[in-house]
């Protein structure tokens, strides 16, 4: 009886049709994501299992640790979607847009309009997991000045906004809006950020998911969100990222 209670949905089953994950590494060899093609489709094709067949793919852009141009990523998708047509999956539609670091060299991108969004203007962007960069508010108003939307990646993952939740709420105030990594509900990233999580979300501040699938790791913990708790939590989340299909 106890186990009948404790059942978990399958992965399988828990992604809507048309989900579309705006949050992944799996271009080979540009960040710390995908390191090869190979690597590329296997990710792919295991989130296929899982039932996701759409992505806008975001590799990191961060200072000289990362410093992937629009080209350098667009070039690695051209390779991917011709492997994946090869392979005849070219039923899996992937695109690409990037995870900004709001840097210096963000700015200087922003000045040129040099930046690849989700979609017509949706713009995912980061910020180090130490602290916020000091003109933060300045830098989230100039990108709407520029026409683009911001969306900043797992906000539950900043350890520094855990005791002062009302800056979450000045962010979204100053039009930012918040993507969740899934993963942070089974407790992948630590307690603290799981309860984060669980907070932004009760609050109703979340308003997009994303897998930030980097390696087949991030891809076996996801077996752990079919969970009564979680799905209840994830499912009207998940419905939110058909604004990208
Ligand atoms: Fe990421």
């Amino acid at each position: 009886m106890l186990n009948l209670f404790k059942k978990k949905t399958p992965i399988s089953e828990v992604f809507p049709i048309d989900f579309v994950d705006i949050h992944s590494h799996l271009l080979p060899g540009i960040d710390d994501g995908a390191k090869t093609i190979e690597d590329s489709i296997s990710l792919i094709s295991k989130m296929e299992e899982y039932g996701i067949r759409k992505f806008v793919t975001t590799p990191h852009v961060l200072g000289s640790v990362w410093p992937n141009s629009s080209d350098t990523i667009l070039d690695k998708l051209d390779l991917v979607q011709e492997e994946l047509e090869k392979r005849n999956m070219s039923h899996i539609q992937i695109d690409a847009a990037a995870e900004y670091m709001l840097d210096e060299q963000f700015c200087e991108l922003l000045k040129k309009r040099d930046l690849l969004t989700i979609r017509e203007d949706s713009l995912l962007v980061e910020m180090s997991y130490f602290n916020a960069p000091v003109n933060l508010f300045e830098i989230l108003f100039d990108i709407q000045l520029a026409g683009y939307n911001p969306i900043l990646a797992h906000p539950e993952r900043y350890n520094f906004y855990h005791k002062k939740f009302d800056v979450y709420e000045k962010l979204k105030n100053a039009g930012c809006r918040f993507q969740l990594n899934i993963l942070s509900l089974t407790g992948y990233y630590g307690d603290h950020v799981k309860k984060a999580a669980e907070k932004l979300i009760e609050l109703n501040m979340i308003d997009f998911v994303g897998t930030d699938t980097h390696h087949h790791k991030h891809l076996e913990a996801m077996n752990n969100l079919g969970t009564k708790k979680i799905l209840k939590q994830l499912q009207p989340l998940l419905k939110n990222n058909q604004l990208f299909v």
